[in-house]
């Protein structure tokens, strides 16, 4: 058995990347596809209902995969510092790849907006953390300028290597099940991922996205795996919906702060992706998103972040009213790590826990009490 060193060396023939680049790798990608037990059981599902649980990357989300093809290229075009806008997981992820190529990461993130295992990441890695009094858009848009005049490499998904590592775990599905599924359910913030989904999936079955010559055309298996590609659904948080509401939203709001994103960089591809490929794109309040956060935790033993969930809670709610037909093979993309943002669960979790004195009866009754 030889050891897995990472996406690069795993699907190099199929990244747009010099033979000569040296990967800039922390073992990303190849994560667990979940099949969830419990919660199909209790809905009455009988199709297949998968997670994909990106959080397990080696900074706790999907980021890495975009940020080792990115780091990559920008190092091999020789690239001396990196820069990004965040709501906190490409920072963490930006942060960490830079330190592996020996280049100065700047990030750029909304104050008071991130959780906190995020900022923790950015710090503990040494990247150089400017907080702005804005959002995301904001950061985004001062990013866009300075990288016109300043050498610094912008690793934001609207560098064409982001979505090209991060086409990768769509491979994965495909490989994993041997064929694609019916529906694939992401949460969308600037809607690089859903893209880069879209790609994956277009070039398992050898056929080209119409936008993938706009991001450098990967290369297409021999022999196509599969040819079928599954409908693409975005789920955004209510209060930060652009593709809902057709337009950029100024002041966007939500519980769930990776995705509190107004003005979607990759706005035209993700509607290509969800029109090629018929799909949808639909909405979930705060209430919803947190509500499917718990229950995945509590009943398949999965913490994801707040943003993540929001791709399960459209599944849940599209397969319950019969929009995902019965018998359908669905996967879930769970993005984040529920570690990153713990505050979130204690709020309120301090009150489920027991105090007892430290004797063996006081503890023996609360057993007892709560057996299943
Ligand atoms: N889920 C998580 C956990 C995220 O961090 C993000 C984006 C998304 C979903 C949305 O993905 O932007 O490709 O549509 N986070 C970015 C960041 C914006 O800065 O970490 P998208």
């Amino acid at each position: 058995m030889t050891r897995y060193t990472g996406l690069i060396d795993q699907y190099r023939a199929r990244l747009p990347l010099a033979a000569d680049a040296r990967a800039i790798s922390l073992g990303e990608g190849r994560t667990p596809l979940i099949k969830l037990e419990n919660i199909p059981r209790q809905i009455g599902f009988e199709g297949e209902l998968y997670v994909k649980f990106e959080g397990l990357n080696p900074t706790g989300s999907f980021k890495d995969r975009g940020m080792t093809v990115a780091v990559t290229q920008a190092v091999h075009e020789g690239a001396r510092a990196i820069i990004c806008a965040s709501t906190g997981n490409t920072s963490a992820a930006a942060a960490a790849y830079a330190v592996r190529a020996g280049v100065t990461a700047f990030v750029l993130i909304p104050e008071g907006k991130i959780a906190l295992g995020k900022l923790a990441q950015a710090v503990v890695h040494g990247a150089v953390v400017i907080q702005i009094h804005g959002n995301f858009d904001d950061g985004m848009r001062l990013v866009k300028e300075i990288g016109k005049t300043t050498p610094v490499a912008i690793v934001n998904s609207i560098n064409p290597y982001r979505l090209q590592g991060q086409k990768t775990a769509a491979f994965e599905i495909v490989e994993a099940l041997g064929r694609a599924p019916d529906v694939h359910c992401l949460p969308v913030g600037n809607a690089g991922n859903i893209s880069a989904y879209w790609l994956g999936y277009c070039e398992m079955a050898g056929i080209a996205a119409s936008y993938s010559d706009y991001h450098q055309q990967g290369r297409f298996l021999d022999q196509p795996l599969t040819n079928k590609r599954p409908k693409m659904a975005g789920y955004q948080a209510a209060g930060a919906a652009p593709f809902l509401r057709g337009s950029a939203v100024k002041d966007p709001e939500t519980v769930a702060t990776a995705i509190r994103i107004g003005d979607p960089q990759s706005w035209d591809l993700a509607w290509a992706a969800q029109k090629e490929s018929g799909g949808w794109f639909d909405e979930c309040t705060d209430d919803e998103i947190l509500t499917t956060q718990k229950l995945l935790a509590a009943n398949e033993g999965v913490f994801c972040e707040p943003a993540s969930a929001a791709s399960l809670c459209g599944a849940l709610r599209d397969i319950k009213s019969g929009k995902i037909a019965q018998g359908s093979t669905v996967v879930c993309t769970l993005t984040g790590n529920g570690l990153k943002d713990p505050d979130i669960i204690m709020k309120n979790g301090l009150q489920g826990l027991v105090q007892v004195p430290a004797e063996r009866g006081a503890v023996e009754k609360v057993l007892l009490a709560h057996m299943k």
